[in-house]
């Protein structure tokens, strides 16, 4: 059975999705993000899309693609779009004021990296849990890595200074993202830690595809809550 408090989690989403959504003008190429808030924009895009919403999508990962094509949304490529004129996607954590984000708890963040910034504008749909004052205060950092040779990036992430674990399967084996990579828990210092200095020391770091850090790409950020939503 489910907690009143999930209960209000899942309210607050679909608040926030279904606010996310009507953003959507016909004619629209749009990103399609990753996780349970993009699940829940996805539904409601294709419920739009069932009214007749016509648009182009490009989804951040192959689940979020299967969902948007069950929901027979008209789903493309870059090979045939290269820019897109609204994403939607969820996050792990807002930081107030600045809107930098931590992405890819889903382990999607490559792809949806990509599509945020082939996207005119990046709209983050979250619950107020999101919310925090200092980036890394509630979850870590995930980072993508090639699998060769991971145990020397990971060695390089630990000697940058942060605390780094290889993301496990419950099965007791290296998750696998769509890309075919590994992704590594960085953990964040939480006193002066310097999130464009960290964000370009970990881009720089032999072995490492990309960081979930999202910084000066984020348009607006709609938060779902009890009484409505709240935009930033
Ligand atoms: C996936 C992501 C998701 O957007 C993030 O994990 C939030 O997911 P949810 O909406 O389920 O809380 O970055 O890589």
């Amino acid at each position: 059975m489910s907690s009143p408090e999930s209960n209000a989690t899942d309210a607050a989403k679909r608040r926030a999705a279904v606010w996310a959504a009507a953003q959507i003008e016909d004619g629209m190429a749009v990103g399609l993000g990753s996780g349970s808030t993009s699940a829940l924009v996805i539904e409601e895009v294709g419920r739009r899309v069932a009214e007749g919403l016509r648009i182009k999508a490009i989804a951040t990962s192959e689940a979020s693609q299967k969902l948007a094509l069950e929901l027979k949304i008209p789903m493309s490529d870059f090979a045939h779009l290269t820019h897109l004129d609204l994403t939607i996607d969820g996050a792990d954590e807002v930081q107030e004021g600045t809107l930098y984000l931590i992405k890819g708890h889903g382990g999607a963040l490559l792809r949806e990296k990509i599509v945020a910034m082939a996207s005119g504008r990046l709209l983050i749909a979250v619950d107020p849990r999101k919310l925090v004052k200092t980036l890394g205060s509630v979850f870590t950092l995930p980072v993508e890595v090639v699998p060769f040779g991971f145990e020397t990036t990971v060695k390089r992430l630990r000697d940058l200074g942060f605390e780094s674990e290889l993301r496990m399967t419950d099965d007791g084996k290296p998750y696998v993202t769509d890309g075919q990579h590994y992704i590594v828990h960085c953990k964040l210092p939480q006193v002066g830690f310097d999130a464009v200095a960290g964000g370009e020391e970990l881009k720089g770091t032999v072995g490492v595809v990309e960081h979930g850090l999202f910084l000066g790409m984020t348009s607006k950020v709609v938060i779902g809550r009890p009484e409505g939503i709240e935009v930033l």
